[in-house]
C-alpha cells in the first residue's frame, strides 16, 4: 500500500499538474465546470431583475399615481385595459398588478443572487482545495535541495494565504464576472432606449462621466498593482519571521531573547503595515471618488431631468429610473474596479504559487534503470563522489571521496565539525544526489533503483531528527505501518527505549508533544532508532544519533545491533571515539575527503588525526573527572 502511495505520487510528478513552466489551471476548473458556468448564469438573472425594476418602478409612478395613459407603450396598454373592468374603475388591480410583478421580479433576483452566490462559492472553494492539494503533493515531492530553496514559512504563506487570494479573486470573479458588465450593458441599453423613444439626450451624462470612471479605476490599477505585489512579500517575510520564533521557542527562552525577537517582529509588522497602508490608503481614496462621481452624475441627471419634466419631454417615473441607471452603471463600474484590484493581488499569489509547482523536484526515479530491484545485501561503494551544496561555489563539500563497504559490517564515521559526514551518507539512500562520481548499493547505482526502494532498504536515523505529535506507537508506526505490540517492542528493547517507554503511565500510548517536546533528548534519539529499526532496513545509518545518550546506554545499544542486526550494514556517525571503536572499520573525514580507513588500532598506530581525536577526548576524560570531584566538594 505504501509502495502504490509513493508511486502515484511520482507519477503524478512527471506530467500534471505543472509542466516545465506553467500551471495547467484548466485542470482546477474542469471537475467544477457546472458551478462554474450555473453561478454566473443565475447572476445574470439577477441583473436581468435588476434592470426591470425601476421600469416597473416608473410605470406605477407614471400610469398608476398620476394616471395618465397618453404615451403608454401598447404591450402594456393590454395589460392596462384588463385591469379596467369598467371605465369608472380605479387604478388599484394595475398598481397591484405592477406591485406584483415587482414582487415576482425580486423573487427572481432573490434565487438568481443566492444561488450564483452559492455557486459561486462552490466552485471556488474547490478549486482552491485542489490546487492546494497539488501544491502540498508537489512539496512532498520536493528533495532536499528543492526544500533548501524555499523557506518553510514562504511555503506555508503559498499554501495557505496565496491560496486564499485565489480563491476570493474565483469567488468575486464568478460573482461579478457577467454582474458588472451585464448591469452596464443593461442599464446603458435602457438610458439610450428611453433617450430615443423620448427624444431626450441624458446619456451624455453618462458620456461624460464613465470616461472619467474609467480614468479613475485605470489609474487606481496601476498603482494598485505594485502595491499589492508588494504586500504579499512582506506578509511572506512576517510569516516566516513567526514560523521560525514559534517552532524554536524554547532556543528563544532559553537565550532570553523575548525582546530582540519582539522587536524584531514588530519591525517586520511594522514594515508590512507601511505597506499595507500604503495599497489600501488608494482603494480608501477610490471609494469617495466614486461617491463623487456618482453623486455629480446623479445631480446632473436631476439638473437636466427636471427641465426635460418641466417641458414635458419625460415623465417623473423616467426620471426616477433614470437616476436608478445612473447608479447602476456607475456602480458596475466600481466593481470592475474590486475586480481588478483582486486580479493584481491573485496575479501576484498565482505567480507564487507558480514558483513551488513549477520548481522541479530534482531527484526522481523516473528514469531508474531497475526500479523493481530491493536492497539484498547491503553493500555500499562510493566511486570518486564529489559534492557541493552550492552548485556555482568554490570549494567542495565532498572531494572526490571513494570507499567500500561489505554488507552486514559495522562502519564508524569520524571527523570535525563540518568536516562532510552528515553530507557524505545523505547520498545513500539519495537525500542529495552527486555532482560527480557514483554511490552503489548491492553494486547498483543508487539511481537506478525506485526511491522507493531504495529509501525501503537505507535507514537512516537523521542528526537532525524530530518525531511528531501522537503517541509513541504512532511514532514508531511510521517505520512499519502493519507492526503489532511484539514487533514495537522488540524494537525499542533494542533501541533502549522500551524501559523508560513503559516508566510512563500510558506507556507505548503516551502523547508526544509536538516535535516529540516532552521526552529528553536521549529518549527521543532513542525512540528515532526504534522507529529505524523498525523499518528493518538492510544498511541502517546512525548520524550522531547517540550524542544525547550516556555512554552506558549507548553501549548497550550497540550490544543490541551486534545480536540483532547481523545481516545489517551498520554506519554510525559519532563525535565520541568510543562509539564507534569496536567497528569493522571505522573512516576518518576531514574537509570533505577521506584520511583514514581501518580498524582502531589501525588507525590509532598509523593517522595522527584519528590519534589526535583520541587523544584530546581521553585527555578530557581524565581531567574531567577530578573536576566533577571538585565541584561535588564545593556542593557539599
Ligand atoms: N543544507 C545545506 N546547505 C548548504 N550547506 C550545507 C548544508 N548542510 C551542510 N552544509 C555545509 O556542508 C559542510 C558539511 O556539512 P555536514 O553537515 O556534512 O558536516 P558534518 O561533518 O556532518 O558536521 P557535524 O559533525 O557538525 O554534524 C559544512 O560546511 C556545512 O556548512
Ligand atoms: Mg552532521
Amino acid at each position: 500500500m505504501n509502495q502504490q502511495r509513493l508511486k502515484t505520487q511520482t507519477d503524478a510528478g512527471t506530467g500534471s499538474p505543472a509542466d516545465e513552466n506553467r500551471i495547467r489551471w484548466g485542470k482546477y476548473i474542469k471537475p467544477y465546470l457546472p458551478f462554474f458556468i450555473l453561478g454566473p448564469i443565475l447572476m445574470i438573472v439577477e441583473v436581468l431583475g435588476e434592470v426591470v425594476m425601476p421600469r416597473l418602478l416608473a410605470f406605477i409612478i407614471d400610469y398608476g399615481v398620476k394616471n395618465d395613459i397618453t404615451d403608454m407603450p401598447a404591450w402594456l396598454k393590454g395589460l392596462y385595459d384588463l385591469c379596467h373592468t369598467s371605465p369608472e374603475a380605479t387604478n388599484g388591480p394595475f398598481v397591484v398588478a405592477m406591485a406584483a410583478g415587482m414582487i415576482l421580479t425580486a423573487l427572481l433576483m432573490m434565487i438568481g443572487g443566492v444561488g450564483g452566490a452559492y455557486f459561486g462559492v462552490k466552485a471556488s472553494v474547490n478549486f482552491a482545495a485542489d490546487l492546494r492539494a497539488d501544491i502540498y503533493r508537489r512539496v512532498q515531492q520536493f528533495s532536499f535541495s528543492n526544500i533548501d530553496k524555499f523557506n518553510t514559512g514562504s511555503l506555508v504563506t503559498r499554501l495557505t494565504n496565496d491560496v486564499t487570494q485565489l480563491q476570493n479573486f474565483v469567488s468575486t470573479l464568478l460573482r461579478m464576472a457577467f454582474r458588472a458588465p451585464g448591469m452596464l450593458i443593461g442599464a446603458l441599453v435602457m438610458v439610450i432606449a428611453m433617450d430615443v423613444e423620448k427624444g431626450t439626450r441624458m446619456s451624455l451624462v453618462l458620456a461624460v462621466a464613465v470616461p472619467i470612471m474609467a480614468v479613475v479605476v485605470f489609474l487606481l490599477i496601476r498603482l494598485g498593482f505594485p502595491r499589492f505585489t508588494a504586500v504579499q512579500t512582506k506578509v511572506d517575510g512576517l510569516n516566516a519571521n513567526v514560523q521560525e520564533n514559534i517552532t524554536n521557542v524554547r532556543v528563544v527562552k532559553s537565550f532570553v531573547r523575548e525582546d530582540y525577537e519582539m522587536k524584531r517582529f514588530e519591525a517586520t509588522s511594522a514594515d508590512l503595515k507601511k505597506t499595507g497602508m500604503s495599497a489600501w490608503k488608494l482603494m480608501v481614496l477610490m471609494s469617495p471618488l466614486m461617491t463623487l462621481c456618482m453623486n455629480a452624475a446623479s445631480l446632473s441627471v436631476l439638473w437636466f431631468g427636471g427641465q426635460n419634466v418641466m417641458n414635458g419631454a419625460m415623465t417623473t417615473g423616467d426620471l426616477t429610473s433614470f437616476i436608478t441607471y445612473i447608479t447602476q452603471v456607475l456602480s458596475s463600474l466600481m466593481m470592475v474596479t474590486m475586480l481588478f484590484m483582486q486580479l493584481s493581488r491573485a496575479i501576484a499569489s498565482g505567480r507564487r504559487i507558480k514558483e513551488v509547482m513549477c520548481e522541479k523536484p530534482d531527484i526522481t526515479d523516473a528514469d531508474a534503470a531497475q526500479p523493481e530491484l530491493t536492497v539484498q545485501r547491503g553493500d555500499v561503494e562510493f566511486r570518486h563522489v564529489t559534492f557541493r551544496y552550492y552548485k556555482d561555489s568554490e570549494g567542495k563539500v565532498l572531494d572526490d571521496v571513494s570507499l567500500s563497504i561489505k554488507g552486514g559490517t559495522t562502519v564508524g564515521i569520524i571527523g570535525s565539525t563540518g568536516s562532510g559526514k552528515s553530507t557524505l551518507v545523505s547520498m545513500i539512500p539519495r537525500l542529495y544526489d552527486t555532482d560527480e562520481g557514483e554511490v552503489l548499493v548491492d553494486g547498483v547505482n543508487v539511481r537506478d533503483y525506485s526511491l522507493y526502494n531504495l529509501r525501503e532498504g537505507v535507514g537512516m536515523v537523521l542528526q537532525k531528527n524530530v518525531l511528531f505529535s501522537g503517541t509513541i506507537e504512532d511514532n514508531l508506526r511510521w517505520g512499519d505501518e502493519q507492526a503489532d505490540e511484539a514487533t514495537l517492542r522488540k524494537a525499542a528493547e533494542s533501541a533502549q527505549a522500551d524501559g523508560f517507554i513503559t516508566s510512563f503511565k500510558n506507556g507505548y500510548k503516551s502523547d508526544l508533544g509536538q516535535g516529540g517536546t516532552n521526552v529528553s533528548g536521549g529518549q527521543k534519539q532513542r525512540l528515532c532508532i526504534a522507529r529505524a529499526l523498525l523499518k528493518k532496513p538492510k544498511i541502517l545509518i546512525l548520524d550522531d544519533s547517540t550524542s544525547a545518550v550516556d555512554t552506558a546506554t549507548e553501549a548497550r545499544i550497540r550490544e543490541a545491533f551486534r545480536g540483532e542486526l547481523k545481516d545489517t550494514t551498520k554506519i554510525i556517525i559519532a563525535q565520541r571515539i568510543t562509539s564507534v571503536m569496536e567497528a569493522d572499520q571505522i573512516i576518518v573525514v576531514n574537509e570533505g575527503r577521506i584520511t583514514g580507513v581501518g580498524t582502531h588500532e589501525e588507525l590509532l598506530a598509523n593517522n595522527t588525526e584519528y590519534k589526535e581525536i583520541y587523544d584530546s577526548q581521553m585527555e578530557a576524560a581524565t581531567t574531567a573527572a577530578p573536576l566533577s570531584g571538585k565541584e561535588a566538594t564545593s556542593l557539599g
